[in-house]
């Protein structure tokens, strides 16, 4: 199912960079003429707009939605995905339909496999980082390496980042009670500006 969900919070952040400790996020795949990869919003939506430049870069990702049954609904627990740098695929035809490709290949490879090996599969083998979201406490941020050091991104990556194109990672309508949470595989698009 592809639907156009989108970050409900575009957000930006305004903080500084911490400097020490390791990078926060390590572009691979870099100089790209991004000015074809064209965010097409949806059509029904009136809350965000578009921004009038090319994206910085954008990513794919590869990962997670967790929800735990709370009453006899699931709900949102968090995030966590692998992001490829797909910037030099725009105006490929590979770029209109990676996050469908990519999901099509997540979907299926047994539960060993990490959301890190699907990206070389698909065309996407430049991992720069990882996408890390939880609920409560509402944090937002992108995971430089291994390991759950939480990195948040600041003024000097993206001062907006839009996500689109999301495949699947929506939970079942309902849930028994006390069922425990689960994690439902998506793929995604984001663009930074
Ligand atoms: C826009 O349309 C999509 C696809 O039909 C739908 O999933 C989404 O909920 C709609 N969004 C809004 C804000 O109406
Ligand atoms: C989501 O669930 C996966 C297990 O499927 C776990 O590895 C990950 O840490 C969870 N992340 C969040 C943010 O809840």
């Amino acid at each position: 199912m592809l639907s156009f969900q989108l970050i409900p919070l575009f957000f930006a952040f305004a903080a500084p960079l911490v400097s020490a400790g390791p990078p926060l996020f390590v572009r691979k795949y870099e100089g790209c003429d991004t000015s074809k990869a064209v965010m097409d919003l949806p059509p029904n939506q009136t809350t965000l707009v578009a921004p009038a430049t090319a994206p910085l870069f954008v990513l794919l990702g590869v990962g997670v939605q967790n929800y735990t049954c709370s009453g006899t609904t699931f709900a949102s627990i968090g995030a966590v995905a692998s992001l490829f740098d797909i910037s030099c695929l725009a105006g490929t035809s590979k770029f209109a339909s990676i996050q469908n490709t990519a999901f099509n290949v997540w979907d299926h490879v047994p539960s060993s496999v990490p959301s890190t090996a699907i990206g070389p599969l698909v065309g996407a083998p430049y991992l720069d980082g990882f996408h890390y979201f939880v609920t409560s406490p509402l944090r937002h941020g992108y995971l430089a390496q291994m390991g759950f050091h939480l990195y948040r991104v600041a003024g000097d990556l993206a001062s907006q980042v839009f996500r689109i194109d999301t495949v699947n990672g929506q939970p079942p309508t309902s849930c028994v009670a006390g069922s425990p949470p689960i994690s439902v595989k998506y793929t995604s698009k984001y663009y930074l500006f």
